[in-house]
């Protein structure tokens, strides 16, 4: 009797939940969001970084996938958006990044909170198996952002796909099973034509045991339209979140 009051009480407690979510309109798999200036990330924190995501897409997605007192992850956390955000949300939350400069940074804007680590993420011993609710991250590729000078930062490298896929595999692990992981990448042109990189993410997590769940489309809000004309060709103005599931 007992256990049938309380699935009827969390089964209300969901729908709750459900109806305080349904009127927003970023239950759109379109999501409209201003990009992270870094002139202005600078200005509010003293220092930036060059491939921030918006704190909005990190509120979304926490908002969305996990609830208060899960762990949130972020291997590659740069300005440590995903962390400031986790916390605000009362989230507990871990990153990872191989510059000190950018971990002294996410240290900063949460004000000592939250356990940060500066090495690789290819290894992240300090975080139990199967303990994190929930994974985003904005993975470094292919010279697009220039973060260091760091041969070891994935960022640098020519090829990112082995590294790329030894955190990957890492984050897996970590996951609780019923976990999500939300991975944004943009398209990258490469001598005048867009490479692969964004679908070759969804194959590599796929052959690792993730399941993707869904697409959401990160419109940045930045028009190209000016380039668009002269150049007579359609730029890309959005980025993708994938929405993978242990
Ligand atoms: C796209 S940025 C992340 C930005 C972050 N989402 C934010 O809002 O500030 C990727 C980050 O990955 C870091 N990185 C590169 N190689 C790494 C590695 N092997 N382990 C951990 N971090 C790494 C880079 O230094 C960079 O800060």
């Amino acid at each position: 009797m007992e256990n049938k009051m309380e699935t009827q009480i969390l089964k209300q407690k969901k729908e709750e939940e459900y109806l305080k979510l349904r009127n927003l309109d970023w239950l759109s798999s379109v999501w409209k969001i201003t990009t992270v200036n870094p002139k202005f990330q600078k200005f509010e924190l003293g220092e930036s970084h060059s491939a921030s995501f918006p704190e909005e897409v990190a509120y979304r997605l926490i908002s969305l996938f996990s609830k208060e007192g899960d762990y949130i992850l972020d291997p590659f956390c740069g300005s440590g958006t995903t962390n400031y955000v986790a916390l605000a949300l009362g989230r507990k939350t871990m990153g990872y990044d191989i510059e000190e400069k950018y971990i002294n940074l996410t240290k900063k804007r949460v004000f000592g909170k939250g356990l940060l680590f500066c090495k690789s993420s290819e290894d992240m011993n300090e975080v139990f198996d199967n303990s994190i609710q929930l994974c985003i991250t904005s993975p470094p590729y292919l010279n697009v952002r220039n973060y260091s000078n760091n041969i070891e930062n994935i960022g640098n490298m020519n090829d990112p796909y082995p590294k790329l896929n030894k955190v990957f595999e890492e984050v897996y692990r970590k996951l609780k099973k019923g976990g999500y992981f939300c991975l944004n990448v943009a398209g990258i042109a490469e001598e005048g034509y867009l490479n692969t990189f964004p679908f070759d993410l969804i194959n590599l997590c796929k052959d690792i045991g993730f399941k993707l769940r869904s697409s959401i489309i990160w419109d940045k809000g930045i028009t190209i339209k000016d380039w668009n004309i002269k150049n007579n060709e359609i730029a890309e103005n959005h980025e993708y979140i994938w929405v993978f599931k242990k």
